[in-house]
């Protein structure tokens, strides 16, 4: 589920600020999402002023907006490894996240997992002291029903997302479903992500546990930047 909420102006803050990392001969992750995407249009303007770059898009609709602003990009399956990724968070604990709000989190773990230094991009509204937000489960379609069992299991309310604009489901860019499921305030973030990563027909969830190297959060007057090495 998405957040609402965040001025443009700090999300914009906090994706230049990210894109500005960006130095000539690397291959960025480009994330999903309103903050990620100020993100990849800066770096379409840096690409104008003869930025050497290769863009890795997380989505169907990092990759549409990477097109239109003249991000060069290469697929995912086409590297083995990335020098950055720049992408946005649902909430933001203690280096610990929740993504998925896009429904991109299967692709965006794969990238953000993968790249050598990754930066999450956020305004405060993402801020927090502990993981509370529902956290999004991508599953096989067939298995939405034992995969909503096993999270009850596990303490969890799973509600299948449901699309806007149209009957039925979400459906992600990969062909599965999403359960978001609200486990409250997550206190051992680790071993949740371990028992849903455990669970048959789990595609991926939405918990990105140490994986996140540090955060630009942009607010009215500039960018913070957390750096979470060793928290
Ligand atoms: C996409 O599935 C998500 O992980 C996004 O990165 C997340 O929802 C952040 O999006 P906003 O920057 O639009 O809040």
């Amino acid at each position: 589920m998405k957040t609402d909420g965040g001025s443009d102006g700090a999300k914009r803050r906090a994706g230049e600020s990210a894109a500005a990392l960006v130095g000539d001969g690397m291959t960025v992750g480009l994330g999903t999402g309103s903050t990620a995407a100020h993100a990849i249009r800066a770096l379409g303007r840096a690409v104008d002023d003869g930025l050497d770059v290769r863009g890795v898009p997380t989505s169907f609709a990092a990759r549409e907006l990477a097109r239109e602003v003249g991000v060069p990009l290469v697929a995912l399956d086409e590297i083995e490894a990335l020098d950055l990724a720049i992408d946005g968070a649902d909430q933001i604990a203690g280096g610990d996240l929740i993504k998925g709000g896009g429904a991109a989190h299967a692709r965006e773990k794969v990238v953000d997992a993968a790249a050598e230094r990754f930066v999450v991009v956020a305004d405060p509204t993402k801020e927090a002291d502990a993981l509370s937000r529902p956290v999004p489960v991508e599953v096989l379609p067939a298995a939405r029903t034992t995969v909503a069992r096993a999270v009850e299991i596990a303490g969890g309310e799973p509600t299948l997302r449901a699309g806007e604009r149209k009957d039925g489901p979400v459906v992600t860019d990969n062909g599965n479903l999403v359960l978001d499921c609200a486990f409250g305030e997550i206190e051992a973030p680790a071993a949740l992500a371990r028992t849903l990563a455990e669970t048959p027909g789990v595609v991926e969830h939405g918990l990105f546990v140490g994986l996140a190297d540090e955060a630009h959060v942009g607010r009215d007057d500039g960018v913070s930047v957390r750096r979470f090495d060793g928290e």
